[in-house]
């Protein structure tokens, strides 16, 4: 037999180390770090802003450094009309996901430095992703809803202006501080689904676009960023903080997934969840929807109870962009505007690194079928 009948499968690659990183680090033991710096440090003290220049440079930067970063990424936001023409024309039952999907490799069309694979212009191609993925989010929300999309103003950081993009109003203080937040907690998380799809792709020494359209389409399954909206679906459907124990029991007795809950790597709660569950506690309070607040809480311990497995990122983020008035088949979209800049971030890496990434494979079919030609079968 050869070699690859004989090898060992290790199904879905479970704690297999595909390559190097320095990007970030995902601790079993419930602890996340971004280029050595434990997230705990930076939640609530940083902007979005320098955590992707962070991913982009290896250091945070310095406060010229941040105003020039930001101001980069603002004068960026700005699409191609004919990929915001196209955003118009979808068809209003497209999911945003599949938008974003196309609309991202649609850009590539327009890269003012074509195929360029330097460095540097893969650099720029990072912050022009980085700043026009919530603006295809933003201009594809107001089309939906017959609504202009306001221009990126200067005097805006580029989280206010996604905002204001998105809802049409001066941002909020309150949550332009949450959507700081949530952008920083999704921004990059080891090797997970969607990244690993993107490094993939980059190893072929394929386009950036190309490789953050293969994570767009990995992020949006279920299993993965697509849970949140399922999430939400979930809350919506448990009426009463009283029917949580048999709706649970109820999923648990048909086998089903708790979607926002459990995670392949952690063995302890997601480091993410205690911010986003404070983010959740605080608006459900500012909005007197603290029965939604405590109908989480219930859920949470009534899974951990019975399959000691933790919330994920998805459960109480899914909350807090509900609270952000984010319709929940934009949720998955918002994670993208947030972690494209660890998808840009790792498609650089792999191309350092310069390796297919080509695993091998158990063969488990037949050998020697007799060939009958088209006549005789
Ligand atoms: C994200 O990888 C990342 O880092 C992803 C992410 C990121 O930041 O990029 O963290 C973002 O994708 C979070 C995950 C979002 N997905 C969901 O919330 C969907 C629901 N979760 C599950 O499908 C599951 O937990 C996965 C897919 C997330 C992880 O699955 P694994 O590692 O393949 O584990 P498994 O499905 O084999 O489950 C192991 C055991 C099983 O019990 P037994 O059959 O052995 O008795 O745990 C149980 C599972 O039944 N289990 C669950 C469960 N998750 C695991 N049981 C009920 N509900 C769940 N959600």
């Amino acid at each position: 037999m050869s070699e690859e009948t004989e090898r060992d499968v290790v199904r879905g690659l479970k704690d297999v180390a595909a390559a190097e990183t320095r990007i970030s680090y995902v601790n079993p033991s419930g602890s996340l770090y971004y280029v050595g710096y434990n997230i705990d440090d930076l939640v609530g003290r940083i902007y979005y802003a320098e955590v992707a220049y962070l991913f982009l440079y290896r250091r945070l930067p310095n406060q010229r450094e941040l105003d020039k970063f930001s101001s980069d990424l603002v004068s960026q936001m700005v699409l191609p009309s004919e990929v915001i023409e196209s955003i118009r024309s979808t068809p209003k039952t497209c999911h945003p996901m599949d938008v974003l999907r196309t609309e991202v490799s649609h850009l590539g069309e327009f890269d003012p430095e074509g195929g360029s694979q330097t460095m540097n212009a893969n650099m720029r191609r990072a912050i022009r992703l980085i700043a026009q993925v919530p603006t295809i989010v933003a201009t594809l929300y107001r089309s939906r809803n017959d609504l202009p999309v306001p221009r990126p103003k200067d005097d805006y950081t580029f989280v206010e202006n996604f905002l204001h993009m998105f809802k049409g109003t001066a941002p909020d203080r309150e949550e332009t501080k949450v959507l700081h937040r949530l952008m920083i907690l999704h921004a990059d998380h080891g090797f997970n689904a969607s990244t690993f799809a993107a490094r993939v792709t980059a190893s072929t020494n394929s386009d950036m676009y190309s490789a953050v359209t293969s994570a767009i389409g990995t992020l949006k399954g279920p299993l993965h960023g697509g849970a949140g909206e399922k999430v939400m679906e979930m809350l919506d459907d448990i009426d009463m903080e009283e029917h949580v124990e048999e709706y649970i029991q109820g999923l648990l007795d048909d086998n089903k997934k708790i979607m926002g809950f459990g995670h392949r790597v952690y063995r302890a709660e997601d480091p993410r969840t205690k911010h986003l569950r404070g983010i959740v506690e605080n608006l459900c309070h500012r909005q007197r929807t603290m029965s939604l607040y405590n109908k989480c809480v219930k859920i949470e311990k009534r899974v951990h109870d019975r399959k000691s497995i933790y919330p994920n990122v998805d459960f109480y983020a899914a909350v807090a962009m509900d609270a952000l008035g984010v319709p929940k088949e934009f949720f998955t979209p918002f994670f993208c505007c947030s972690r494209v800049s660890g998808w840009a971030a790792h498609t650089i890496e792999q191309y350092e690194d310069a390796v297919l990434l080509r695993p091998s494979s158990k063969y488990v079919g037949e050998f020697g079928r007799p060939f009958v030609p088209i006549e005789e079968r």
